[in-house]
C-alpha cells in the first residue's frame, strides 16, 4: 500500500480509503459479517484510512465500524466521519450550527466507540449558518482533543477558499481535505473545486470513484441496469448522473486499454484518479470482499502518462468558460515566460 500526505498536513493516509456507505444498507449494501471481513482485509493490506458518516444507514454504518474496530489497533487508523444531514426531528438536528456540530460529534464517537475522530468533515454547505460559527465550533473540537483534523465535503470552490480565509483571519483550524464526487465520467470538479483545493492545501478525497459501479463495465448502452446491481436500486439518482453516450464511450476506451494492460475497468478507473497528485485517496465502496480485493490492486499500481491521456481524451470533458477564454487570450499578454499557467495545476507547481 502506498500512502500520501493529506493536503497540507502531516497526516499520512493510504491512497485507498475504505468507504463504508454500503455497510448496513438495505438492498444494495452488506451486512455486519461481510463488513467486518472487509474492514479486516483492508487493514491487513496496509489500508489505514476509513470513511463513514452519521447518516449512512441512519447511524448503523458507524456502529458496525465501531464493533469491527474493537479487534484492531485504533491508534494506527485514520477514522473519518461527517455530519450535516438531518438526524432527528428537532429543528436543530441538522446543518452546521455550533449547537448541532457539538452534539453530532458526541453521537458519532459513541457509535464508533472511540474518544476521538481523526478527520471530521462537514458533509455539505449550510447556507444559513455563518461560516465563522461553523469554523469556530470545529476549532473548539480540535482544541478539546475530540477531533484531530477537519475537512469539508460537497463545498463549492468559493466556499473552500472563504472557509480557510476565515480560519486564517481568526487563527482557527483550517480544512485539510475536500471530499467530492470525482470519477472519469463526472469531472465537474476540475473546473473550480479541484483548483481551489490545490490552492488552499486541501487533499482531494474522491467519492463514487466508480460512478456507483458504472465504471466496472457491468452496464450496457440502451439497456436497463441488471437486476441486483446497485444502480438498479438507485435508478433515479444514478441514471441521470452517469448514463450518457459520452460515458459509454469512456467505458469502450477502458475496455481497449484493459485488453492491453491486463487490468480490469475498475482498476483502470481508480488508477486514472490517483494519477493526479492533487488526489490524496480514492474512497472505494466495496459491497463484497472480492470487490475490495479487486480494488486493492491499485494500492501501488499506476497508469502510464499515455494511458492517462487516452482516457482523459475519451471522456470528452470541456473546461468551459472562463478557461476557454483564458486559453484563447493568454498568448495576447504573454509568451516570454518559461512556464505557462496550466488549468490542471496550480501555477506555482512547476514539477
Ligand atoms: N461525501 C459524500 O457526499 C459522499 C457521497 C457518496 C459516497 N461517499 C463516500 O464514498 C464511498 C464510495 O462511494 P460509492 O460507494 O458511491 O463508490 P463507487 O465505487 O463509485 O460505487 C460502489 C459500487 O460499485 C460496485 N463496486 C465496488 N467495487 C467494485 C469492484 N471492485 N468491481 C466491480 N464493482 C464494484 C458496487 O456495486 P454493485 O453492488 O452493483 O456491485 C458498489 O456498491 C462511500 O462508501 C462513502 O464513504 C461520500
Amino acid at each position: 500500500m502506498n500512502y500520501r500526505y493529506l493536503g497540507r498536513s502531516g497526516l499520512l493516509v493510504s491512497r485507498i480509503c475504505l468507504g463504508t456507505m454500503n455497510f448496513g444498507m438495505k438492498d444494495w449494501g452488506c451486512d455486519k459479517q461481510v463488513s467486518s471481513k472487509i474492514i479486516g482485509e483492508f487493514i491487513e493490506s496496509g489500508g489505514n484510512f476509513i470513511d463513514t458518516a452519521d447518516v449512512y444507514s441512519d447511524g448503523i454504518s458507524e456502529e458496525m465500524l465501531g464493533i469491527a474496530l474493537r479487534d484492531h489497533q485504533r491508534d494506527d487508523l485514520v477514522i473519518a466521519t461527517k455530519s450535516w444531514f438531518r438526524m432527528g426531528d428537532s429543528p436543530n438536528s441538522k446543518g452546521l450550527s455550533r449547537k448541532y456540530i457539538l452534539e453530532a460529534v458526541e453521537n458519532s464517537m459513541r457509535r464508533l466507540k472511540t474518544d476521538y475522530i481523526d478527520l471530521y468533515q462537514v458533509h455539505g454547505p449550510d447556507w444559513f449558518t455563518p461560516m465563522e460559527e461553523t469554523m469556530r465550533a470545529l476549532d473548539d473540537l480540535v482544541r478539546q482533543g475530540k477531533v484531530r483534523y477537519i475537512g469539508c465535503s460537497n463545498y463549492y470552490g468559493w466556499q473552500i477558499v472563504k472557509a480557510n480565509a476565515i480560519a486564517e483571519h481568526y487563527g482557527l483550524e483550517r480544512f485539510i481535505s475536500g471530499q467530492h464526487l470525482y470519477n472519469i465520467v463526472r469531472r465537474d470538479i476540475e473546473r473550480e473545486i479541484l483548483p481551489a483545493c490545490a490552492d488552499q492545501g486541501l487533499g482531494l478525497l474522491c467519492w463514487s470513484p466508480l460512478a456507483s459501479g458504472f465504471l466496472s463495465g457491468r452496464y450496457e448502452r440502451n439497456q436497463a441496469p441488471p437486476e441486483g446491481s446497485r444502480i438498479s436500486y438507485r435508478k433515479n439518482i444514478d441514471i441521470p448522473r452517469y448514463f450518457s453516450d459520452a460515458a459509454f464511450d469512456v467505458v469502450d476506451e477502458l475496455k481497449i486499454i484493459s485488453n492491453e494492460t491486463n487490468k480490469n475497468l475498475t482498476q483502470l478507473s481508480l488508477a486514472w484518479l490517483l494519477y493526479d497528485q492533487r488526489v490524496t485517496s480514492v474512497i472505494i465502496g466495496p459491497r463484497t470482499v472480492e470487490q475490495l480485493n479487486d480494488s486493492l490492486h491499485v494500492s501501488e499500481w499506476n497508469l502510464s502518462p499515455e494511458q492517462h491521456e487516452r482516457l482523459a481524451n475519451a471522456s470528452n470533458f470541456s473546461q468551459g468558460y472562463p478557461m476557454e477564454w483564458v486559453d484563447s487570450s493568454y498568448a495576447n499578454i504573454s509568451g516570454i515566460e518559461e512556464f505557462s499557467p496550466g488549468h490542471f495545476r496550480h501555477p506555482m507547481d512547476r514539477n
